[in-house]
């Protein structure tokens, strides 16, 4: 709840910081604590502790190799799938710890949806894509059911129009940009709280990526958005809030371990950084 003062004004206006991005309407939806991801002796990730914010577009930038990838997994337990991926720390996800034992990782993934660099769409048609996770999930048992969460996505994803006369030809017949959105479709299907998108418009056009970009702030009312980009100007264009991460190289082992080097408002991370090593990072300087 948020205090009222005597002129009835939410007092949640005066914590907007001065880059618009408000501190107290936002609820965190992750929070991560010395987390630490290792495959297997090597320290890919360390310690890393920052807070996801609800309805907001958090962008994660860095050089290659410092961990991006390898974070945003540890969000919907994806490294569970890598043998060798551990993780240590804590990473609370609304009022539960992630790693918990007891933690339904298939939930935790229906509820944290994943759209990745590459569009995959299954070798089947439109239709079915869309339809697979409520049907895996017994949530769309009727046709009619299913049918209004196809196209119910389909909607979100900005891609009905293109598609709606050819639901049942094959998701692979569409370009580039349609498949990626198509994954989207495929992933806010199954009503996620969270999209995680890692590079989701490195293979896209100009184009396709700006319909990418609109999507985002079309849909990011109802989800809270991750979004992993090499390209700054995306990260500036989307996020509300950057997170930057970087590669630390041991001077007495030689090991190469990804930290986070600074989070704030993303207005701030490209115009006045706290860290040195951001500044050179988003001028084009270093990495
Ligand atoms: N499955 C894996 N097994 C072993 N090491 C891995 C694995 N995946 C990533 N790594 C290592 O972990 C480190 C971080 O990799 P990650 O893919 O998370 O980086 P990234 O920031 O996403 O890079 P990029 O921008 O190139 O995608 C790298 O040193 C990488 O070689
Ligand atoms: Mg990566």
């Amino acid at each position: 709840m948020t205090d009222t003062d005597s002129s009835g004004v939410a007092a949640e206006a005066e914590t907007q910081d001065e880059y618009g991005a408000s501190a107290a309407s936002a609820r965190n939806v992750f929070e991560a604590r010395a987390l630490n991801v290792f495959y297997g002796d090597f320290r890919a990730v360390r310690d890393v502790d920052l807070d996801i914010r609800e309805h907001e577009i958090t962008a994660f930038i860095g050089p290659s190799g410092c961990g991006k990838t390898t974070l945003l997994r540890c969000f919907n337990r994806m490294n569970d799938l890598i043998p060798s991926a551990r993780v240590e720390g804590s990473l609370r996800y609304h009022d539960v710890d992630l790693y918990d034992e007891g933690v339904d990782s298939v939930e935790v993934r229906r509820r944290i949806g994943m759209v990745f660099q590459k569009p995959n769409p299954f070798p089947k048609s439109i239709y079915d894509n869309v339809a697979y996770g409520p049907r895996v999930a017994g949530r769309a048992k009727k046709k009619s059911d299913t049918d209004d969460i196809v196209e119910r996505s389909l909607r979100r994803a900005a891609l009905w129009d293109e598609v709606k006369d050819r639901l049942n030809t094959s998701a692979l017949g569409m370009s580039g940009g349609q498949q990626q959105r198509l994954c989207i479709a495929r992933a806010v299907a199954v009503d996620p709280d969270v999209l995680l998108m890692d590079e989701p418009c490195s293979a896209l056009d100009p184009i396709a990526t700006a319909r990418i970009e609109e999507l985002m702030q079309e849909i990011k009312d109802e989800y809270t958005i991750v979004i992993v980009t090499h390209n700054m100007q995306q990260a500036a264009r989307t996020s509300d809030r950057t997170a930057f991460f970087s590669v630390e190289v041991s001077e007495t082992s030689d090991t190469r371990t990804g930290i986070m080097v600074e989070m704030n408002p993303t207005e701030k991370v490209f115009s006045s950084p706290d860290d040195e090593r951001t500044e050179q990072y988003v001028t084009g300087r270093f990495g």
